[in-house]
């Protein structure tokens, strides 16, 4: 058993076809996924309803039988030796399946009990205090918030300090302020070594978040990397500049000297000059007015989102890819 890998997931060519039931045809809702994450990183899988998230996580988690493929996790093959990926792995799955009568300290005493943690009781106090439910520790879950019990939820994962925790979109259907502090957690945990694997129909969370993420659509991967790779492979950032409409044609001529200077289109209030770095750019983008005369209202810099990627990769936007949408 290869314990010492740099991989903390390792997936290739790996297939999940459901049969169709009552003469249904089946689907392959995983079509073939190659897929690396290092220790210690936090990993995304950013994809919309349906694309197969949920199913590859169930899948590395020993859940769910592999139709076709390997997947190594915490360095042990998950079809040889399942028992061991479930003692390294930590899971909180999409649906929270907490019982609302026990409090949360009951709750934790009980997921260590299961795995056989010593010294259970000083480890709930730290894993309560880990999540941020040290005061409500002693409520019944019922009176938590949902954003309180998805905490409770990264608890009960975490009691027997797995090196991989897996998180099945651990803010769908949470308010702003709530979704803030799960990320906090999840920032916190993985800064105390375990190593993340995520899945998310946020782009805004994949962003702020992962350290390297993949885009999943259809049961394919479409796209993976670091955030701002993905962002800078689409090339050029635009730089808006607020002009009167009489100096339009004059800002273009002086603007065809920018070095990097990819195209320029016409904007709401000015220009849209695309260009390869636009941090570097936009004191060319002034000098080069200002010499011709012109002086721009404003000057902004936007770099392509993520949103910009999946649509990019996909042909479509992410549905609900903002919370708000979502809600
Ligand atoms: N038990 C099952 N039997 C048959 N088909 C299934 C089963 N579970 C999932 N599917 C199908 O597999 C595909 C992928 O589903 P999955 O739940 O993995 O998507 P997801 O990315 O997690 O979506 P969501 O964002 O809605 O959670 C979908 O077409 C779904 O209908
Ligand atoms: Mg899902």
């Amino acid at each position: 058993m290869d314990t010492d890998s740099e991989f903390a997931i390792e997936v290739r060519g790996l297939v999940k076809r459901y049969r169709g039931s009552r003469g249904q045809a089946g689907i392959e809702a995983v079509r073939g996924i190659d897929l690396s994450v290092r220790r210690g990183e936090v990993f995304g899988f950013l994809g919309p309803n349906g694309a197969g998230k949920t199913t590859i996580v169930r899948m590395l988690c020993t859940l769910l039988p592999i139709t076709d493929g390997q997947a190594r996790v915490a360095g042990v093959d998950v079809v040889k030796n399942p028992a061991e990926v479930r003692r390294r792995i930590g899971v909180a799955l999409q649906e929270v399946g907490l019982d609302p009568r026990q409090t949360g300290r009951e709750l934790l005493e009980l997921q260590c009990g299961l795995y056989r943690v010593p010294r259970p009781a000083a480890r709930c106090a730290e894993l309560l205090a880990l999540v941020g439910l040290s005061e409500a520790a002693d409520r019944t879950v019922k009176t938590y918030s949902g954003g309180m019990r998805r905490r409770l939820d990264l608890a009960t994962a975490l009691v027997h300090e797995p090196q991989v925790l897996f998180l099945d979109e651990p803010t769908t259907g949470l308010d702003p302020a709530s979704r803030a502090t799960v990320w906090d957690e999840v920032r916190r945990i993985n800064a105390a070594g375990t190593t993340v694997f995520l899945t998310t129909q946020y782009l805004e969370e994949a962003d702020q978040l992962c350290r390297r993420l993949a885009i999943i659509d259809d049961g394919r991967l479409v796209a993976d990397g670091t955030p701002d790779s993905l962002k800078a492979k689409l090339g050029s950032d635009v730089i808006t500049v607020g002009l009167r409409p009489d100096e339009h044609q004059a800002a273009r001529d002086a603007l065809a000297a920018l070095p990097g200077l990819d195209h320029v289109t016409d904007a709401a209030e000015g220009l849209a000059v695309y260009v390869g770095e636009g941090a570097a750019a936009v004191a060319d983008v002034v000098r080069l007015l200002v010499e011709a005369g012109i002086r721009p209202g404003t000057v902004s810099l936007a770099r392509p989102t993520l949103d910009d990627v999946f649509l990019a990769s996909t042909g479509r936007r992410i549905e609900g890819g903002t919370p708000e949408a979502a809600a």
